[in-house]
């Protein structure tokens, strides 16, 4: 499925001011469809994140069966079909540049009575699928990939699922969710330890269905036989999104910015943490519970950001806002050093080489390493990167463009739409000068 080219030209000199609201977080969005789906009753979604990537999710579960009205101003209504009530679909689900989908639902699917076969993107098809697949086979699930263990994924309904201990080996929530909905279907307990901690959206949510999740020393632990009872969701803002601007506002001159009803939740704040401590003057106000999520409302102010060594039990904090820490390492006095996040290498780009190339691209001495990066702090010139594909790297590169000397000129931009299609609309409404590129105007307006 080839997508038309999209390209941004980000013109220096631009400020951020006001307040926003972000779009509804992409990892309770997903879950959101899945859980609503095989509850029983209805469920009424708010804050839907509508975008590319949980579209897929939407669909694959459209696909399946389940009648699921709109989206339409991020108002979603599912008919849960109850656990056992999903269909065969027709073809294979395509799940296009999503790894939330085809990992969720790979353990989703391990446990139904039917065959499905999970497709993607070139991104998606590249991205290792034996973090799940292999635990799934210990379940006793029946599941074929390619010869590299990567998608397409080919799960069989013929495998009956027991449950098992497993020792996560790489600290993932997408391979703790799968392994927690292949429990649902699994004979007996299912019990995955973490090596860190990792976003809970899925225990919190499950335990919003009324089904129980027990944590034992270190460990989260799923028994089948129950049922989840549809309970209605107010997805809040997401902080992946927000960090975009977090980050702006803290490097651009003379920027205040309040960010509003941004997720908080502890296992996703790794990238306010990391900003304090590079000096970011960042003010959590408003702190509220909306719908067993943390949510707050969010001033950054215009800060001198210095280097730091980044602690690595942020890493998977942080996971997803790396791209633009980054860009405020660069902009920072001093060398900002990362380790322990090789994962950053398997996400939908290589994002440790692909941000290295930028920024150096940008003039900033950038230097890769095997599980992280060495920044150290200077000046943006002007210039030309390439986003290969990544949603994250596109919109980092344009909070460069705050503080560069020329225009950040930035390809291969479609992807944005995965995650934040409004990014272009609410960048310029904030006060960042970005034009649209090459001819798609759906990136968010032109
Ligand atoms: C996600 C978990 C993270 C994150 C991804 C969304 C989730 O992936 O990078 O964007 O919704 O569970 P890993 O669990 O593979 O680190």
């Amino acid at each position: 499925m080839h997508k038309p080219t999209v390209n941004f030209l980000v013109e220096p000199g631009g400020c951020l001011h006001g307040e926003a609201r972000v779009p509804g977080d992409k990892s309770i969005s997903h879950r959101s469809i899945m859980l609503g789906s095989i509850a029983e009753g209805v469920t009424r979604v708010t804050g839907f994140l509508e975008a590319e990537d949980c579209l897929a999710t939407m669909n694959a579960f459209r696909a399946m069966g389940v009648e699921i009205e709109g989206p339409e101003g991020g108002r979603l209504t599912i008919n849960g079909v109850g656990l056992d009530g999903l269909k065969q679909p027709d073809g294979p689900l395509y799940l296009g540049n999503s790894g939330t989908s085809m990992r969720l639902l790979s353990g989703l699917l391990a446990g139904q009575d039917f065959d499905t076969v999970l497709t993607g993107d070139e991104s998606l098809s590249r991205r290792p699928m034996k973090r799940v697949t292999e635990p799934l086979r210990q379940m006793g699930a029946y599941i074929e990939t390619s010869a590299t263990g990567t998608a397409p994924l080919k799960i069989g309904g013929k495998g009956r699922l027991h449950g098992i201990r497993y020792d996560m080996p790489v600290a993932s929530a997408q391979v703790k969710s799968c392994l927690l909905l292949a429990g649902l279907y699994a004979e007996g307990k299912t019990c995955v330890r973490e090596p860190a901690p990792t976003r809970d959206h899925t225990e919190r949510m499950l335990a919003g269905f009324g089904y129980p999740v027990e944590r034992e020393g270190g460990q989260i632990c799923i028994r089948s036989g129950g049922v989840l009872k549809a309970a209605d969701i107010d997805v809040p803002g997401d902080i992946s999104s927000a960090a975009f601007f977090m980050v702006g506002a803290a490097v651009a001159r003379d920027a205040d910015l309040t960010l509003l009803h941004v997720g908080v939740n502890p296992t996703r704040t790794g990238v306010i943490d990391i900003l304090r401590l590079m000096g970011a003057n960042v003010e959590i106000g408003n702190q509220r519970v909306v719908g067993g999520e943390p949510v707050a409302d969010m001033r950054v102010r215009s800060s001198t950001l210095r280097g730091i060594q980044i602690p690595e039990h942020l890493v998977p904090l942080a996971i997803d806002e790396f791209p633009v820490l980054f860009v405020a390492a660069a902009c920072a006095e001093g060398e900002t050093r990362l380790s322990g996040a090789e994962e950053l290498r398997v996400k939908e780009s290589d994002r440790i080489q692909v941000m290295a190339d930028g920024l150096i691209a940008l003039g900033i001495d950038a230097r890769p390493t095997p599980d992280g990066m060495v920044i150290r702090g200077g000046s943006f010139s002007g210039g030309s990167v390439n986003a290969r594909g990544d949603h994250r790297i596109a919109m980092a590169f344009s909070i460069a463009a705050l503080r560069a000397s020329g225009p950040v000129a930035i390809s291969d931009c479609a992807n944005v739409n995965t995650s934040f299609p409004s990014f272009v609309t609410l960048a310029r409404a904030l006060g960042l000068n970005i034009a649209v590129q090459a001819g798609d105007s759906s990136v968010g307006g032109s």
